[in-house]
């Protein structure tokens, strides 16, 4: 589920494993380890548990210039985080790193009787496996791995290398990113390209149940029934500026003061202000398709989910007739749900690569009903598994919480949804004053960031020492609550949720104390008053409200308020999820917590 790097060529190994592991740490992890080898095959294997920067004090003591290796940050899924369970698992002359989980590995170790186990993970079990297949050298390595994965169940990115052929890596996958970077004299591997960047711009994205045997001048790929693959070689588009933090203190300050930018590359060429028009190029659908749609699914997990949930509630507000569930992944991917045949799904997911949302697509597409990526990794799994989508085109998001990529998220669905109105005849008056909003949205970003900065700092640090807040909202401002509240739980580890204000007399307002705070999200428009009205009844019970509003005339007896000056109407709770965003890292930053890297949480989750 985390990271995987691998090399042979001209370089120095280590070099280029440590650098690309650090690339990945990102991503969450509890610990690591590198294993490369000299033109004879000697190893020198390091591991420990913790940071890379562990696996480096160790290094220092055993730096090798050797041409080729393997290494692996691990996210614990089969026995604790240790020095033991740390990859690269030993096999005879064999070594492996894996992501992903082995889900027959009990009947596999069973299998495997004179084997003896140092790790308690299912990991290790595959690289006993490839050497029961390996017979000591005498077959090929690719052919004992392709045995091995064929007994397999259960999900893997996984890179080889054996000390009787140190030249060689073979690397597989079956639901777990796997990208090769052909370089000069040199082939690196990454499970994500972001550790690629300033190696090679060229890279191979490997599909599930393809095999790739690996030199530094060769790349040959095979499916697991031997059928030769001709590979695509495709461009990296990252720059390096884009995975650095460029003078902030955290990935995450850095992600949520780019979205004026990252929104303006999301609306690039999309936008006709003349004409109060947007046009996606992407989903691949007819005016005649898009007329069609009667029901929109939207899937997504965490952030991404939520950001359906608010979308969802825009796009209803001009395609009247259509109807629109968004779901949970996870959930969704085991309901027996009926979807109807005029149906389109939107497959919401940042990386890509989420398990329960690609387990989601797969499943939607064999009921034969259309499938759209709202992804922003390019060339990930589930970008290339959908049949038409819409990238975010917000950059990298290397903090394990996701800001920037929820507002493209919710902006880029909104534009589908608009796509759909524009083709159904909706109105033109009825559809400008969305667009409107969209072309002028990065501008408010921007607005709001500079002039509520301050405050919201100053705010958070006053209630750091809170464990416990409750977020609250009505209609749009409601999805923005339950966003607001996974922001603050999942850095800052207050104990936060979300609810409609509506909800509070059945049930939450049994729980306003001194041990919570509120915040209360209360943008101007038709249901502000019965917002007022509710903030009143918390109010009423001692509650301390943080109001966040755009009225200049918000004037209840509140602890603390925040203002949004803007000209936006409709995508005000946008504006208002960019303070929940600040609010969230201010919070963790005065709490002393890890604010990029969370504990327990991995960026993309690859296994479910
Ligand atoms: C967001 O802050 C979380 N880290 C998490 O909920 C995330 O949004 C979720 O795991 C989905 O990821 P995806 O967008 O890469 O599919
Ligand atoms: N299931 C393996 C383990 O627990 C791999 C975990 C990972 O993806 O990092 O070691």
């Amino acid at each position: 589920m985390c990271g995987i790097v691998g090399y042979v060529g001209g370089k120095n190994a280590q070099d280029f494993l440590i650098s690309g592991l650090k690339r990945l740490e990102y991503r969450g992890y509890d610990s690591a380890g590198i294993i490369t080898m000299d033109e004879e095959g000697k190893d020198t294997l390091i591991k420990a548990k913790g940071k890379i920067s562990e696996l480096e004090e160790r290094l220092a003591k055993n730096k090798r210039d050797d041409k080729a290796g393997i290494g692996h940050t691990r996210w614990a899924t089969h026995g604790e985080p240790s020095e033991a369970n740390a990859h690269p698992h030993q096999a005879g002359d064999i070594f492996l790193v894996h992501n992903g989980i082995i889900e027959n590995y009990k009947e596999l170790k069973a299998q495997l009787k004179n084997a003896e186990f140092k790790s308690e993970t299912d990991s290790e079990v595959l690289a006993k496996l490839i050497e029961s297949f390996y017979h000591d050298g005498r077959y090929p390595l690719t052919n004992a791995v392709v045995q091995a994965l064929k007994l397999v169940k259960g999900t893997y990115g996984i890179a080889v290398i054996s000390r009787k052929n140190p030249e060689e890596i073979v690397v597989a996958r079956l639901g777990s990113p796997l990208v090769i970077g052909i370089g000069h004299d040199e082939t690196l591997v990454a499970s994500d390209a972001s550790a690629l960047v300033g190696h090679t711009k060229r890279a191979i994205y490997l599909n599930d149940g393809e095999v790739a045997t690996i030199t530094r001048n060769s790349v040959e790929i095979k499916t697991l029934n031997a059928e030769p693959v001709s590979a695509k070689v495709e461009e990296i588009e990252t720059n390096l500026s884009a995975i650095q933090k460029n003078g902030y203190e955290h990935f995450l300050l850095k992600e949520i003061m780019e979205q004026p930018e990252s929104l303006i590359e999301t609306l690039r060429g999309r936008v006709n202000l003349h004409e109060g028009t947007v046009k996606l190029g992407g989903p691949g659908l007819s005016e005649t398709e898009l007329r069609k749609i009667k029901h929109l699914i939207i899937v997504g997990c965490g952030t991404a989910y939520n950001a359906g949930v608010l979308a969802g509630y825009y796009i209803e507000q001009f395609t009247p007739e259509i109807t629109i569930e968004t779901v949970i992944a996870s959930e969704y991917r085991y309901r027996q749900a009926y979807i109807p045949e005029d149906s389109v799904a939107l497959i919401v997911s940042q990386s890509g690569e989420t398990a329960d949302t690609l387990a989601c697509l797969r499943e939607i597409k064999k009921k034969g009903i259309k499938t759209i990526g709202i992804v922003n990794t390019i060339g990930s799994t589930i970008a290339r598994e959908v049949d038409g989508g819409t990238y975010v085109h917000v950059g990298p998001e290397i903090s394990v919480a996701s800001t920037k990529a929820f507002t493209s998220q919710v902006i880029a669905m909104v534009m589908f949804g608009l796509t759909i109105a524009q083709a159904k005849g909706v109105k033109k008056t009825v559809l400008q004053p969305y667009v409107k909003e969209i072309a002028k949205l990065p501008e408010e970003v921007r607005n709001v960031l500079e002039l509520v900065h301050e405050d919201v700092k100053k705010i958070a640090n006053k209630y750091k020492d809170y464990d416990h807040a409750i977020y609250l909202g009505r209609d749009t401002a409601y999805p923005t609550a339950i966003e607001g509240a996974l922001k603050l739980k999942e850095i800052s580890y207050v104990d936060a949720n979300a609810y409609a204000f509506g909800e509070l007399k059945h049930g939450p307002l049994a729980l306003i104390d001194d041990r919570f705070f509120e915040i209360a999200l209360i943008p101007k428009g038709e249901l502000y008053e019965k917002a007022v009205s509710n903030v009143q009844e918390v109010l009423a019970r001692n509650g301390k409200v943080i109001a966040v509003t755009n009225d200049d005339k918000f004037d209840l007896s509140v602890a603390d308020v925040i203002r949004i000056q803007t000209s936006l109407e409709i995508l005000t709770p946008l504006l208002m999820n960019l303070v929940s965003q600040l609010f969230a890292y201010y919070m963790t930053v005065a709490k002393g917590n890890n604010v990029d890297q969370p504990r327990n949480l991995a960026k993309s989750v690859t296994v479910e």
